[in-house]
């Protein structure tokens, strides 16, 4: 429970809780912290997956089973009366809207639609389901129109509203209707008026975070007019809180004010950014035409809600150093944001950014939503029945309560794979089929034919059919493909990132699998490519695992690379899909270890007598047929999206050698 501990016996106890806009800034916050604060709370986050919004935002809930994402719009009246009954929704939370005044001067009619019409469908929704007992409708402070620079005197929740841009008017529109539910049908609503709000995971055009990214990036920052408009800043965990007290204790029909005293001139803000930076203010921040109309200021009088027993705790300076470090750590969150950090960016110039969230994509096809817990509605495609990691996958999918067929269709035979399609009619389809060699790569080296049509034409058409089909495929390819070289030594620390191009094409094999990796870029949209190595898994007995290949080697070169605990790793590759991961991914686990190493724990854990002989490369080539790619992944997207992703050496020690420890 959050450190106010809103909840007591006397406060509101929602059961399931409908948050509009969740894959957004704000709403994000407040999903992550109920998700977190309260186990008994069922919530189901609705968002339409907006240019702003990114379901990375949600990556703290992902593995709840409490927590279910459905994309959808909530102008759609048929989806949202079917999803209070069907989900049995009492509360909700709306936050979703159009929130950037900026684009409001251009494409207002996009903000009358989603923020005046959309609350409304809610709010009819309500009406005629009977079952809400609580409404939470946001709202912002700028309802309240400009407040004088000389007052010290904040905008009570009784004020006149006076909006002056077509954002705040379509707000103020929307609070209108709320207003008129209350009265008219007795829907027992709640609104909050807000001040700014800034930190981690907020869309770039928006002042802070813009100011943020483009300093880090040694540009310029815009100020609009002459930077005079003062702007109160609240941190998003400190607003989080404030719907935590008001979701428990506030009043129905009330209107309570999410403010703080705390002011600050836009060229302010740019200078504390400056100095963060250590960057020389007067050079680097520059002016630019003002936006049409910009209030000068919005005070807000911050008592009632204090006396339910909020308070703001983030100091400025704590929260922008927080968010700096945030953005500095994750530059790539909003993939490539070069138009919104324009100084007037426009509805117009974003609207396909939607394509820059190059890891998760919710699709639009037959499939509309995504969701953890055993009523997932899941259903995988697999193909690799009779191999290690496709045999894995089905028995992982059976204990995790995953519906599943393996494929029948043999994958150079295009029809054979439509029909599977259309007999099982999967979410997702996995690959886990394709030659390897038996008993290792060196068989690729005299059966070329057969690699060829299994890694290429098979792979290529299956990602053809998923493409036709509008199905993720998940591919379980290689990260042979890669050797050390000058700007990735051996024991650098510098991996080859997903974005490097192959430079090992020693083996057929892994010629063959650069080539299928290159060609697939071509489906980016619907194919997800998980690079392996060196697969590991708890299963000594299996030939395949490489801990039991080294083991029985009479010689071992001794060289760290990264490699792959499937134990680990195959149930994220199920998360991936889930949340339709797409692109390049180096699937290893982070870090590297070398053959001696894993020896070393194997006589450790399984057997004090074991040794075992090393030889150098050269001897080594004497004994196989093609050379053999080392290498280490750059694992950190992973990680970035996985924090609880295991190094290898902790990797191998937890699936491997403690439970089949001997010694
Ligand atoms: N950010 C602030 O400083 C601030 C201050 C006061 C009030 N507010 C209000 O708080 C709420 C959230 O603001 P934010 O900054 O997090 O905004 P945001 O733009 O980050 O998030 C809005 C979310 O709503 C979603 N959305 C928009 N239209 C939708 C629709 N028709 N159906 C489903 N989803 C839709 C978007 O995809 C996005 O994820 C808004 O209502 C805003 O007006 C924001």
């Amino acid at each position: 429970m959050s450190s106010g501990s809103p909840a007591s016996a006397s406060s509101y106890a929602p059961r399931k809780i409908l948050i509009t806009g969740a894959a957004g800034f704000i709403a994000s916050h407040v999903t992550n912290m109920l998700i977190k604060n309260y186990p008994d709370y069922k919530i189901v986050a609705l968002d339409k997956l907006d240019y702003c919004s990114s379901l990375r935002n949600l990556i703290p809930c992902r593995s709840s089973p409490n927590f279910k994402f459905l994309k959808g719009d909530i102008t759609c009246a048929d989806l949202v009366n079917y999803l209070l009954v069907a989900e049995d929704i009492d509360t909700i939370m709306h936050f979703a809207a159009q929130s950037h005044v900026d684009n409001s001067f251009g494409n207002s009619f996009e903000f009358t639609n989603n923020n005046i019409y959309g609350t409304h469908v809610l709010l009819e929704a309500c009406k005629v389901t009977q079952k809400i007992k609580r409404f939470i409708h946001v709202s912002t402070d700028e309802v309240y129109g400009e407040t004088d620079l000389e007052t010290d005197i904040g905008n009570p929740e009784a004020s006149q509203l006076l909006p002056t841009n077509p954002y705040s008017a379509t707000k103020a529109g929307a609070e209108m209707l709320v207003m008129a539910y209350h009265r008219s049908y007795g829907l027992p609503t709640i609104t909050t008026r807000g001040n700014n709000v800034y930190g981690p995971n907020q869309f770039p055009e928006k002042l802070i975070p813009k100011f943020i990214l483009l300093a880090m990036k040694g540009e310029k920052l815009p100020i609009h007019g002459n930077g005079s408009n003062v702007r109160s800043y609240l941190y998003c965990e400190d607003v989080a809180e404030a719907f935590d007290v008001i979701l428990h204790k506030g009043v129905i029909g009330h209107v309570y004010n999410i403010g703080t005293q705390k002011e600050r001139s836009v060229l302010d803000v740019a200078a504390d950014v400056c100095k963060l930076f250590r960057l020389n203010s007067e050079e680097t921040i520059h002016y630019v035409q003002d936006r049409p109309f910009n209030d000068q200021r919005y005070f807000l009088d911050d008592q009632k809600l204090k006396k339910l027993g909020w308070q703001e705790k983030t100091t400025w300076d704590e929260g922008l150093k927080k968010t700096m470090d945030w953005y500095t750590k994750n530059p790539h969150w909003w993939g490539d944001v070069s138009s919104a950090l324009n100084p007037h960016p426009s509805i117009s110039m974003l609207t396909d950014s939607t394509d820059n969230y190059d890891t998760l994509f919710m699709k639009c096809g037959n499939r509309t939503e995504t969701q953890t817990g055993a009523d997932s509605g899941l259903k995988f495609l697999i193909y690799g029945r009779s191999g290690w990691i496709g045999g894995l996958l089905g028995k992982l999918c059976k204990d995790k309560g995953i519906v599943f067929e393996y494929g029948n269709g043999r994958l150079e035979d295009r029809n054979s794979l439509v029909n599977d399609v259309k007999r099982v009619r999967p979410t997702h389809v996995f690959n886990a089929a394709g030659v390897t060699g038996r008993p290792n790569v060196d068989w690729c080296e005299s059966h070329k034919a057969e690699t060829i049509r299994a890694n290429v034409v098979g792979t290529l058409t299956l990602a053809d059919v998923c493409k036709e089909h509008n199905l993720l495929m998940m591919n379980f390819a290689t990260g042979c493909i890669f050797e050390y070289d000058k700007e990735h030594r051996q024991g650098s620390g510098i991996g080859f990132k997903e974005e490097d191009t192959p430079n090992f094409i020693g083996s057929f094999y892994s010629k063959t699998k650069a080539m299928v990796e290159e060609l697939l870029k071509e489906y980016d949209q619907n194919v997800c490519t998980l690079r392996v190595r060196m697969p590991i898994s708890t299963d000594l007995s299996n030939p395949r695992n490489f801990i039991t290949k080294i083991s029985r080697y009479n010689k071992v070169v001794n060289i760290p690379n990264s490699m792959t605990v499937l134990d680990e790793l195959l149930p994220i590759s199920i998360e991936m899909a889930k949340w339709n991961c797409r692109g390049i991914w180096n699937f290893t686990n982070p870090g590297v270890i070398s053959h001696n190493e894993i020896l070393e724990m194997y006589r450790d854990y399984m057997d004090p007598e074991f040794k075992w002989e090393n030889f150098n490369l050269e001897e080594q080539s004497k004994v196989i047929v093609a050379p053999r790619s080392n290498n280490e992944l750059d694992a950190s997207k992973l990680k970035n999206e996985f924090p609880e992703l295991l190094s290898i050496r902790d990797s191998i020690i937890k699936y491997v050698f403690e439970p089949n420890k001997k010694t």
